[in-house]
Order: structure tokens, then sequence, then C-alpha cells
């Protein structure tokens, strides 16, 4: 049977993206964050019973904390990647989900007539001990480009600030009739484990963004330009993003996993992963290696493998004279921009899985013929750049530093045009089978599990080997997630620790955590006490809301 090709499948077309011109009057409403009246608007029916204690708790610990009541509750959640690591910033589509793991900022806006309104905001967070309540002044935020401290360590409340910022400048730019801040009472709630590689910080910067848009300009928010907006918010953080995690936690569909493009402009395509027969598990369990926050390490990591994968498609572009590539955020060219140009001089035309799989061969052997070795210094890279190592160095490592000797063009290329097809592959799969699937017999679905499996192992091997973002926790979780009967195991998040994401037949997932718990957890991490809280399956949640909490169904 053969699996209809992404590349032919009609994609919505992509909502406008606008960051400089004011949105539409009337979008439709789909492209919108919506507004909710109940938990079940958000929830699947198996999570309400906790949802719902904890929102009743936020709302008396709200009213204890500041004596009135919440005015309305913005919502983001966390996410998973299936597949297509570290590609979004090439520009190529990835496979994520939103995880029920969720933030809650909680808001009450005190009008000026209030004989509460002092002028301040005050940020507190229901883990009171581990975040401290901070306040600040609304005059500290007269201009948008205020500066938010990223020293060293950086403190909980700059996720906030960082939204705050990007809601200022973006409604200054957007909105004609945007209003003052106001004074503001505000309480968060963050259940996405945190240091996890599960976009814990992304779904604070997210939702304190859009808990300040509503509260400044109206409640009607595009979700293209919530995640615009999110993605340029964060940068503040001195953290540079590809947009997936932004883009997965406001997209999400609850039941889907998201294909998310980044071109012409960023859009989500929901692919349905339940209602298969055998279902479809995902299990995601955390190594408890930490993936420090991106401000911190950034210079060794992430942001070299930008550069690296940057610099790669310029010289490439260069050496195959393809012409000027299209330039990401006034950054540099990307190795999409290349593929597509390379494809399209050579004639290699797409549309099935074939000839996409030659193009990539191809393209991969231009890419070794340019890279012969792994490494290479920064004068070396300047030379084949054709501009002196200064010009290279102020080009491309001032606005997210790197350190750096050499860097690795080679295999980070080849990791980033093969993982884009895998993701391809992945996401042709998925929709085949979630759509044929109901007619199959469980054995009849092996070689679907079978092939989607060998994808995920092939990303893993790739993560590692090519553009080293593993580390020996997570290869050895893998390991014993494959073991016990996962089909497919991964690496997900920006890496380097983190957690990983397995695909499990529906009767394999027991097997699969009790195999981790004993041979993982139980040796490494005795001393933990909820471990449900570190292995556990997952189904996908729904993106972005906003709840007006007056008239709420808890
Ligand atoms: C981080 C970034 C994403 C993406 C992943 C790696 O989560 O924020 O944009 O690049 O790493 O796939």
């Amino acid at each position: 049977m053969l699996a209809p090709s992404p590349w032919t499948t009609p994609h919505p077309s992509p909502p406008p993206a606008y960051i400089s011109s004011p949105p539409p009057a009337f979008p439709p409403q789909e492209d919108l964050v919506p507004t909710v009246a109940s938990l079940s608007d958000i929830y699947s029916a198996t999570d309400i019973p906790h949802q719902s204690v904890r929102w009743s708790s936020l709302q008396e610990r709200f009213r204890a904390l500041y004596d009135r009541d919440i005015s309305f509750v913005a919502r983001t959640p966390g996410r998973v990647n299936l597949i297509g690591e570290h590609i979004d910033y090439s520009w190529f589509p990835v496979l994520p989900m939103a995880i029920p793991h969720d933030v809650l900022v909680a808001v009450a806006i005190i009008p000026s007539t209030d004989p509460a309104s002092d002028g301040r905001i005050i940020l507190s967070n229901v883990q009171a001990v581990k975040y401290p309540t901070r306040v600040f002044s609304t005059d500290d935020f007269t201009d948008p480009f205020f500066a938010i401290p990223t020293s060293q360590h950086i403190d909980w409340s700059a996720y906030f600030l960082a939204g705050l910022k990007g809601a200022l400048t973006f409604s200054r730019l957007c909105a004609t009739d945007a209003s003052p801040l106001p004074t503001m009472r505000i309480l968060v709630d963050g259940e996405v484990p945190t240091c996890a590689g599960l976009s814990a910080s992304s779904a604070l910067v997210c939702s304190s963004l859009l808990a300040v848009l509503s509260t400044i300009t109206t409640p009607i928010i595009e979700k293209s330009f919530l995640v615009n907006s999110a993605v340029i918010s964060e940068r503040a953080l001195g953290v540079n993003s590809g947009g997936m995690d932004q883009a997965a936690s406001v997209f999400a569909v609850r039941d889907h996993a998201l294909l998310i493009d980044f071109r012409p402009l960023v859009s989500a395509k929901p692919v349905r992963v339940l209602d298969t027969v055998p279902r479809l598990c995902f299990v995601v369990a955390n190594s408890l290696v930490s993936v420090s926050n991106r401000t911190e390490t950034g210079p060794d990591r992430y942001n070299i493998r930008f550069v690296e994968t940057t610099l790669a498609a310029e010289i490439l572009a260069r050496e195959y004279s393809v012409g000027r590539l299209e330039i990401r955020d006034g950054f540099g060219g990307t190795l999409r921009g290349f593929y597509d140009k390379i494809c399209e001089r050579n004639g290699w035309t797409m549309g099935d899985r074939e000839s996409e799989e030659r193009a990539v061969k191809e393209v991969v052997v231009k890419i070794r013929q340019t890279f012969s070795k792994d490494k290479y210094s920064l004068d070396e890279i300047a030379k084949m750049l054709g501009i002196s190592t200064e010009d290279m160095l102020r080009k491309y490592t001032t606005r997210f530093p790197i350190r750096a000797k050499y860097l690795n063009l080679r295999d980070r290329a080849e990791h980033v045009i093969e993982e884009s097809f895998r993701c391809k592959c992945f996401s042709s799969l998925l929709a085949s089978l979630t759509t044929n699937l109901r007619a199959l017999s469980a054995s009849e679905s092996t070689p679907y599990f079978d092939a989607l499996g060998e994808l995920m192992n092939a990303s893993q091997q790739s993560g590692s080997s090519k553009f080293e973002c593993s580390c020996p926790e997570i290869n050895e979780l893998c390991r014993i997630a494959q073991k016990y009967g996962a089909s497919g195991s991964r690496i997900t998040g920006t890496g380097w620790g983190g957690c990983i994401i397995s695909l499990v037949r529906a009767d394999r997932v027991n097997d699969v955590i009790d195999g981790l718990k004993r041979e993982y957890y139980a040796s490494r991490h005795p001393e933990i006490s909820q471990i449900n809280d570190v292995v556990f399956p997952i189904t996908p949640a729904n993106g972005a809301v906003l709840s007006k909490v007056n008239g709420f169904q808890l």
C-alpha cells in the first residue's frame, strides 16, 4: 500500500503572517487563538479530574494572594517533537505535537479607577519557593525596548518579561489602539517539566505574551501572529529558535501531530495520530540530564549548530552557483534555500518519494564533495566564503555568540538534509496509517510500525553521530525502550539531555515503561519518588487558549 505523499497532499493555504502591518479585520475563526468556556474545551476527558482540581486551586490561591478574582487565564502547552530535529532553523518542516502539560498565566487587571491601582505588576508563581514573587512598576516598561537581565543565571521572571516585551513591541507595531499597561496581578502555574527539552520556557514566554497582548490590545489574536511574536520575544533572552516550539504550542490540535512548515509563512497541518488499530502510542522518558537553558549553553551548543548549518548553506550556494539564498531573519541563507534551488536547477522534480530520495542522495554527495573534512578552522571557512575571518565573525556570530575554534559543516548539513526527508516520510506514513488502518489487522499494521520506528531510530542515530546533540544517557534510554518493545525511540527537542520519545504499540506500553523503570531509573535515580512524572505515555493536546474565568466550567 503506497502512503500518500506529503509533497502532493494539499497544504492548507498558510495563514497571513504580519509583523509590521495590522491584522485583517475579520480573520477566520480557526486562525484565531480561541477563547474557551470550559475545561473540556481544553483537555481530554482523562485529564479533566486533575485539571479541575488544579484550576480551582489556582482560583483560590489567586484570591488568597491578591484578594480579588482572576480576570482571565492565558494557557499554552509544552511540546514533544516526533521527528525533524534541528531542521526548523534551516526552514525544513517538522512534526511535533503539544503535550498535556501546560503553563497557566492567571491575570487580574486592575482598572485605573480602582483604588488598588498602584501602577505595579506583581508576578507570583504557585511554586513560590522555587520561583519567588517579583514586583515591577508599569513605568519600567514605557520603552518597549527595555533590556532583560540575562547574565549567568536567568531569573524565572525573565521569561515573563520576554513575553511582555514582545507584547509591547508588537502591539505598538500592529495596533494603533493599544492601551498602556494597566496595574496587574499575575499568578503562574506551570506543569511542563523544566530542563527536559519539552519547551517549558517557550510555553511560559508564549502564555505571558498572550496574557499581556490580550490585556493591552484585544482578545482577538491571530495564531500565526502569536507564533511569530513569540519567536522574536524569546530572542530578547539571547535565545535563538527555529520556531517549532512556539508553532506547536499555539497551533496544536488535540489527538493530532502537526506538520509545521515555515515557508512561505509559518503554517501547521494537523495529522491525526489516534484511531489506529492497534493504537499508536507515544511514551516520553526523561533522562534527567538537564537541558540547561539556552541562554547559558547556546554559545557551546545550539548557537554553534545554527551557525554551522547557515555557513554550510552559504558555502554550498557559492560552490554550486545557485544564486543568492533567501536570508532567514537577517542572518544568512538556509539549507532548504540551497536544496530547493539546486533541485530546481537540476530539474529534480519532486512530487513522489522516489524522486525526493534521489535528490537527497545527490545533495548529500555535493555536501561531501564540498566539505572533504569534518572540521574546519574559522579562517578556512572564511576563505571558502570569500570574506575575511573578521567579517565572517561579525556577520554570523555577533547576534548569537559562539565559542568554537573549529566547525563541522559536513555532518551537520548531511543530518539536516536527511532528517528533512525522514520527517516527510514519517508524516506521509502517519497520514496514510491514520486514514487507512481501521481496515487493517494488527499483523498488517506491523510494517507501518516498523517503518515509522526505523525512521525514528535513524533520526536518533544521525542526531547522535552527525549532529552530536545526544548524550550517553539518552542513547541508553533509547536502547532500553527498544529492548522492551518500542518500535522506535529518539531524542526530542534541543538535545544534549532531556527526554526521548518512543513510538510503542498499545499492547507494549506497560512493558516499555516497566523496562525503563527497572533498567534506567531504579539504578541511576533511586531517589525519584514521582516516577510517573519522568516516564509517561502521552496523547497530543490542544494548543494555546484564553479563558475568561467568569462562567468558566470547571
Ligand atoms: C529547540 C528550538 C527549536 C528546535 C529544537 C531542535 O527546541 O527552540 O526551534 O530547533 O531545539 O529541533
